[in-house]
């Protein structure tokens, strides 16, 4: 754990300058807009660590795989998601001395500071140069979320005596990935042209041919240049800006860029596009754009902010954890998904991964507008295709599909056997995501228009995965790994069969569905994927109805997989904190046969399934397996909030959350040097909304609610759309407010008490300890 940025309830805040903090400090700072993002990279020369990145969203490389023994079905490349061209470069010299913080004599009174509120980021330092000047500079970038094309920095510098200063803003295409195989460089660059205040640069990917062009304008404010000298090399451009700048007279250079992509451009427009965003970013001005920032950020966190009194740490965890959700997917893009990491860094390819459906989609659905939502299901959708030959490659038939455990546009990117194989329980997640966008919205219209294929498809592979065991007489499903990746090539994982059953299930009860909405549509859509109803629903009901769901007698507990209780059984407190985390520590053979459990795995099941049990049923799992739980993954905390405080462990809901909502912040697994734990994120909100607040939906479609406090908060308030009803939820120890904010009345339980409350008005009721249930 590294705690060295200050508590504030909307900013993140970083005092005093220490190198050794920068890669960590650029993870955390990071800036998007949906469509492009960066590292806190600095915009002067920075000859210390660092972690150059600067990313445009959907652009990818697909990187040769590297294995050491290839298996028949690995996918031939690894996606990398791509540092691209520099666009933030300001190079500054002082009387003929480059301004570098690494090398400068002394740098004092550093700030960074991240403006969540706002969306900006910036910096305060005064500086003394080796050459002797002194100057104060403070910079402020952001990439507007109003036009996600444009992006800004104002750098301002006051000398304290006369000097000569040479500005140099440049756009940078000699640009690294750290995360390349065979360390190849991924980018041509195929025009670059400058001109008075003036630069351009226009690069293509080495493979897949993806473009993007960059055009910045700059504008001096504060002193007269004088024989500007724009530039352009093979790899470069930019203007050299000399001025004569006074002592004690501050001057500042704004740089705005334009950033246009193959993807939403024609190849031959990008260039001119590029450069009118930068012209029209110029024409508006700083404060314009910033305006519309402050605006557009505004519009979100009245949407989507929690509020904790009492708590300040948590205040900023919280917030951060949806700031940064919020400026790396923004909704607008079917063919754009949420990277593990997000824009903070190169780990995880950038691609998409369960995590979206698991933990995205439940955030997304509650704060923003239903095309989100909508748009993440529609870009599996798209790669339906993709899917059934992925499970083709495999040997599945018959339109069976297996979605890939890593993705950027349908294909697998994965290459270990353990995983990409047998990590099959990613399909269920994408077909329950479904379910609870229906669920959420009521939109059965989405089964119609997109979400039935895919269930068919998903369907069709579990039907063949699972095969009939004349032992058990039942259907297994073999040689699997569930979400605890510390087990591999197991039988019977619990939750994969679990979620392959509902799966089945729910196919046969969508089938239903969209037959009797659209019966011509439901014909078409059968033809189509060449389906027999009565025929294929039959073997779906037969195996969901036969399925083995290993079950612990002696424990009374769902069985992780047939062979769990054959492992030694320690607890995880047990464990030397000297070899915590596991994965650092010991062998892979040593954690494989290990009980320790790396996430949740039953108990992911329990959450997602929770209707079906009773309190007592969860209590025993939970208290089952948590002890087992090393929660190496970033993904297990939130869940097991969300089930401690079902249970009304309040305490340990409390560790749970407090774990997941400043693990970057404070940098508990010390890797936020390599980026940010983007989708982990949303589990922080659900830890609030569902954990805390208890907010349910379940099969019946109806909003619950089972408010709780932590004795550490005064208040927390959320808001969730649901529907039509848009609500604020306000707790404190005494009682729960609910304020309806929507056009219509909005209906909900509330503690198992259906209440009604009228468009604009609100209803308060004292907080239900029925629901502190003590250890
Ligand atoms: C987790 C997976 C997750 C991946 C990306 C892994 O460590 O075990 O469940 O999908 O990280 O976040």
């Amino acid at each position: 754990m590294k705690q060295y940025l200050k508590q504030d309830e909307w900013r993140i805040i970083e005092e005093g300058f220490d190198p050794d903090h920068h890669k960590a400090s650029e993870s955390i700072f990071s800036l998007g807009n949906g469509q492009m993002g960066q590292r806190a990279n600095f915009e002067e020369a920075w000859s210390g660590p660092t972690l150059q990145g600067s990313y445009i969203a959907g652009v990818y490389y697909p990187d040769k795989t590297r294995v050491g023994w290839w298996k028949n079905g690995y996918p031939e490349y690894f996606a990398k998601v791509l540092n691209s061209p520099n666009w933030i470069g300001i190079n500054v010299t002082v009387d003929g001395e480059m301004l570098d913080l690494f090398k400068a004599q002394k740098v004092d009174n550093f700030e960074r500071i991240l403006d969540m509120k706002n969306g900006v980021l910036s910096r305060r330092f005064s500086v003394i140069l080796n050459n002797g000047k002194r100057l104060t500079v403070k910079t402020d970038r952001f990439l507007s979320m109003e036009r996600p094309e444009t992006g800004v920095v104002k750098y301002t510098m006051t000398p304290n005596e006369d000097c000569k200063i040479i500005f140099t803003p440049y756009i940078n295409g000699d640009v690294e990935n750290e995360d390349a195989n065979y360390d190849e460089k991924f980018w041509n660059i195929l025009e670059t042209n400058a001109v008075l205040n003036k630069a351009d640069l226009l690069c293509q990917t080495k493979k897949l041919d993806f473009r993007v062009s960059y055009a910045m304008e700059t504008e001096l404010v504060g002193a007269e240049a004088s024989e500007e000298q724009p530039f352009s090399d093979e790899l470069h451009s930019g203007n050299h800006i000399p001025v004569l700048a006074s002592k004690g007279k501050e001057i500042s250079l704004t740089k705005y860029v334009g950033v246009a992509n193959s993807m939403n451009h024609e190849k031959d427009e990008l260039l001119s596009v590029a450069r009118k965003k930068a012209s029209e970013a110029k024409t508006l001005g700083y404060d314009t754009l910033l305006k519309e920032q402050i605006a557009h950020w505004n519009e979100i966190w009245e949407h989507s902010d929690i509020k904790i009194k009492g708590d300040i740490a948590a205040q900023q965890g919280i917030r951060f954890n949806i700031f940064h959700l919020n400026q790396t997917y923004t909704g607008e893009d079917e063919r754009l998904n949420v990277g593990p990491k997000g824009f903070t860094g190169e780990k995880y390819g950038g691609s998409t991964y369960w995590d979206t459906e698991a933990y995205c989609i439940p955030f997304f659905l509650m704060t923003s507008p239903q095309k989100v939502v909508r748009n993440l299901l529609i870009y599996r959708y798209k790669h339906l295709r993709k899917a059934i030959e992925n499970a083709e490659k495999l040997g599945f038939t018959n339109g069976a599909a297996l979605y890939p455990m890593v993705t950027m546009n349908g294909e697998e990117c994965h290459n270990e056997w353990e995983i990409t194989f047998e990590e099959i329980h990613r399909n269920g997640a994408i077909a329950f995501a479904i379910h609870n966008y229906i669920r959420h919205t009521g939109d059965e219209k989405y089964l119609e228009e997109y979400g039935l294929e895919v269930l068919i498809g998903i369907a069709r592979f579990w039907s063949q995965r699972a095969t009939f065991s004349h032992d058990k007489k039942k259907f297994v499903i073999l040689g699997v790994t569930g979400p605890n990746e510390y087990e591999n090539n197991v039988n019977n994982n619990w939750y994969t069969n679990k979620i392959a059953q509902w799966c089945l299930n729910y196919a046969r009860e969508a089938s239903e569905i969209v037959k009797k909405n659209n019966p011509g549509r439901f014909s078409e859509i059968t033809k189509k994927v060449n389906m027999d109803p009565p025929t294929e629903m039959g073997v779906w009901k037969s195996v969901a109805g036969n399925i083995h769901l290993p079950y612990n007698e002696e424990e009374e507990v769902f069985l992780q997989q047939d062979g769990f209780m054959d492992k030694e059984q320690i607890m995880a407190d047990e464990l030397s904190p000297s070899v915590r985390p596991l994965n650092q520590h010991w062998s892979w053979d040593r954690i494989l046969r290990s009980c320790f459990i790396k996430q949740a795995d039953t108990l992911q099941g329990m959450y997602l399934f929770e209707e079906e049990f009773d309190t007592e049923t969860i209590r025993r799992n939970f208290k089952f397996y948590e002890p087992r739980t090393v929660h190496e993954s970033s993904l297990s905390p939130c869940v097991h909030n969300i089930l401690a405080a079902r249970i009304g462990d309040l305490d340990k809901a409390y560790e749970m959350y407090l774990r997941t909502s400043r693990l970057d912040i404070d940098d508990y697994n010390r890797e936020v040097h390599e980026g940010l734990h983007i989708t982990s994120m949303a589990g922080t909100w659900m830890s609030i909304v569902e954990g805390f607040g208890g907010k349910r939906v379940y099969k019946d479609g109806k909003l619950r609610l089972y408010p709780i406090i932590p004795e550490q908060w005064k208040e927390y308030s959320f808001r969730i759309r649901f529907r039509r009803h848009d609500l604020e939820v306000r707790v404190d120890q005494e009682q729960v407010e609910i304020i309806s904010h929507a056009k219509d009345e909005a209906t909900l339980t509330l503690y198992d008490k259906e209440i009604s409350i009228p468009a604009g008005k609100s209803v308060t009721i004292p907080l239900n300890i029925k629901y502190h249930v003590k250890k």
